[in-house]
């Protein structure tokens, strides 16, 4: 079978998933993406103490920040499809010291195997962007939650990516139809706080937080290159234009005028029937 655009459908049969992997925790080390996961999870309200699970854990570098929050007498679970990413989500965790604290497992989060109410609180961070039936995970997601416990969703938005480049209509022509192609809902952000609301749950609340780039990290001109990439192989422009546009990047990198922006939507709503503890 043909594999789908997006990697993160079935990272285990993508050509390197460790590849994919390196790129989660790259994502996760830039001094933006920390502050940006950090506020969340301080807005979503997490306490010591609690059972928390996150779904689509990929490397896991949410959980190990979730570690930090509910402490020693806290469990942290991570369910993710892939069995590499749950490999070395394991890994990863036993080198940070917070194994204890920390379980990973393989599953879809459309089909979690834990019983009704497990949970303080349920979290998927940049996770419903990408799966087909994002309301039948987040169903799955309020079942396991206890009443009065937390579901805690954030996703990106590629219709609120901005870059500056002197070619906008090309530039709009790349991002716009590569995010098109590869994402279940590449506005999927912006829906988070209606879909909470509408789900049922109680007391929704959003923040919404800014990834900004004014060094062209390593990871952002990864992800450049391969909007571009996939630009020419989808046939929305031409090779050349490919270059040119690649070009202006790196030119206002050189001139230290690179600026790129993404809005991150982070939504926050209480399960009903109970009192958070
Ligand atoms: C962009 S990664 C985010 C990983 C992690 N939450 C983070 O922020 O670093 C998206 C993750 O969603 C997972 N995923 C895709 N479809 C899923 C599904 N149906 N149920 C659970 N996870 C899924 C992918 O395997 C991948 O690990």
């Amino acid at each position: 079978m043909a594999l789908h655009p997006d990697p993160y459908r079935a990272a285990d049969r993508q050509p390197d998933p460790l590849q994919m992997v390196q790129s989660l925790e790259s994502r996760g080390r830039m001094p933006s993406q920390v502050r940006l996961r950090r506020r969340f999870l301080a807005f979503a309200g997490i306490r010591p103490g609690w059972k928390v699970v996150e779904v689509g854990s990929g490397s896991g570098v949410v959980c190990r920040d979730v570690a930090l929050v509910v402490g020693e007498k806290g469990r942290v679970v991570g369910v993710d499809p892939s069995r590499v990413f749950v490999r070395e989500a394991r890994r990863l965790a036993r080198t940070s010291g917070l194994g204890s604290r920390l379980r990973f497992e393989v599953g879809d989060g459309r089909r979690l195997r834990f019983s009704d109410g497990t949970f303080d609180a349920t979290l998927a961070v940049t996770v419903l962007l990408h799966v087909p039936d994002a309301d039948g995970l987040l169903g799955e997601m309020i079942r396991v939650t206890r009443p009065g416990g937390i579901v805690a969703v954030q996703d990106q938005d590629f219709g609120a990516l901005a870059l500056d480049h002197p070619d906008r209509a090309l530039t709009q022509r790349i991002l716009d139809g590569v995010a098109k192609k590869i994402y279940a809902d590449p506005w999927s952000g912006r829906t988070l706080f209606r879909k909470l609301s509408s789900l049922g749950l109680e007391s929704v609340r959003l923040l919404t937080d800014v990834y900004q780039d004014t060094t062209f990290e390593p990871w952002t001109r990864t992800f450049l290159q391969r909007r571009a990439e996939n630009a020419v192989k989808w046939k929305m422009v031409g090779e050349r234009d490919a270059e040119r546009w690649l070009a202006g990047i790196e030119a206002r990198a050189y001139a230290k005028t690179f600026c790129l922006t993404l809005n991150f939507y982070g939504v926050v709503g209480l399960k009903p029937g109970g009192r958070t503890r």
